[in-house]
């Protein structure tokens, strides 16, 4: 069955245990500052702090999204922090929703940490071209009224870089999330991660079972390659239900890179189904970014783009 990976946390849809704990940890990548991401040519790189690999905060850019919704209900979204008032997620996890709060510093649902902070989105903003039926441009940018980065009082929050180069074809690169493992009591509610290897659409297309037209450009494959030979790429890592809008990071020049956004997939891990991300390193998935969030890091014509694109 396919469907986003998206969560009611009171309802129950689909659980599966997909996203297992990685023995590989992430390398110690290197965050990101505003002016990296959005300011002019990165002239300041020599002021980027902050690794990724300790115990508590190895995913100093992540955060836990709670979406409600007017019924009362709520769901479990990821996001990815990429500027000090922006966090990047899935748009099916925006669609609909009446608000949207962001968890920061979290490990664990069940608790609240001393260290974690919660804020509510002042904007929710869908990609104007997100389709629902295709999940095509399936991102959405949150911004807050509070400073993100700056609310922490120890270093542990920090940025996503961003990229506009897609890593080549099995090249390792990891995913996390706080998505539901099981319904029979053995929930473990701790932020989890995986390593999974990016594919080339010709790739993916060749080894799985999805039709060519459901994998669009702005759309990435990424997941077990075909190790075993039989064809399909093989299953037992993905991104599941309620790991929507999560990050998927590669080390790009020794920075923590954001990719792509855990999107879509049929069933979680399943052989010859890898897990389908919107890409954020498509350029124009890139550059909406970053004229959203900065619109002086844009010019006329792109200005003008963006109106054109709001029209449909
Ligand atoms: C959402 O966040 C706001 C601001 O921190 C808080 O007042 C509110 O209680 C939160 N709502 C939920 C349901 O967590």
């Amino acid at each position: 069955m396919t469907m986003v990976k998206f969560l009611l946390i009171f309802n129950f849809l689909q659980v599966e245990a997909c996203l297992r704990t990685s023995e590989k940890k992430l390398p110690n990548l290197q965050t990101c500052t505003r002016e990296s991401n959005f300011g002019k040519k990165a002239e300041n790189d020599a002021k980027i702090v902050g690794g990724i690999t300790a115990e508590n905060n190895q995913w100093p850019f992540i955060t836990r999204l709670t979406i409600g919704f007017d019924d009362g209900q709520e769901a479990l979204c990821g996001g990815t922090i990429i500027d000090n008032n922006w966090v990047l997620t899935a748009a099916h996890c925006c669609d609909g929703a009446s608000w949207i709060n962001a968890t920061f510093s979290d490990l664990r649902v069940s608790r609240t940490e001393s260290k974690e902070y919660t804020f509510r989105a002042s904007k929710i903003k869908k990609h104007p071209q997100y389709r629902a039926s295709t999940f095509r441009n399936d991102v959405c940018l949150l911004k807050f009224n509070e400073d993100i980065i700056a609310s922490d009082p120890d270093g542990d929050v920090q940025m996503a870089c961003l990229t506009d180069t897609l890593p080549k074809q099995g090249s390792g690169c990891w995913i996390a999330g706080w998505g539901m493992t099981s319904f029979d009591g053995a929930t473990s509610n701790r932020l989890r991660q995986a390593t999974v290897k990016i594919m080339d659409k010709s790739y993916c297309l060749l080894n799985s079972e999805y039709p060519s037209s459901w994998i669009k450009r702005e759309m990435i494959c990424a997941g077990n390659l075909d190790n075993n030979g039989d064809g399909l790429t093989d299953g037992g890592v993905d991104s599941c239900q309620g790991d929507s809008g999560g990050p998927l990071i590669c080390g790009i020049d020794g920075k923590a890179a954001l990719v792509g956004v855990v999107s879509w997939g049929n069933g979680c891990a399943s052989e010859g189904f890898p897990g389908i991300y919107s890409s954020a390193a498509y350029s124009s998935t890139y550059n909406w970014i970053r004229r959203t969030v900065n619109p002086k890091t844009t010019n006329a014509v792109n200005r003008a783009l963006d109106w054109i694109l709001n029209l449909f």
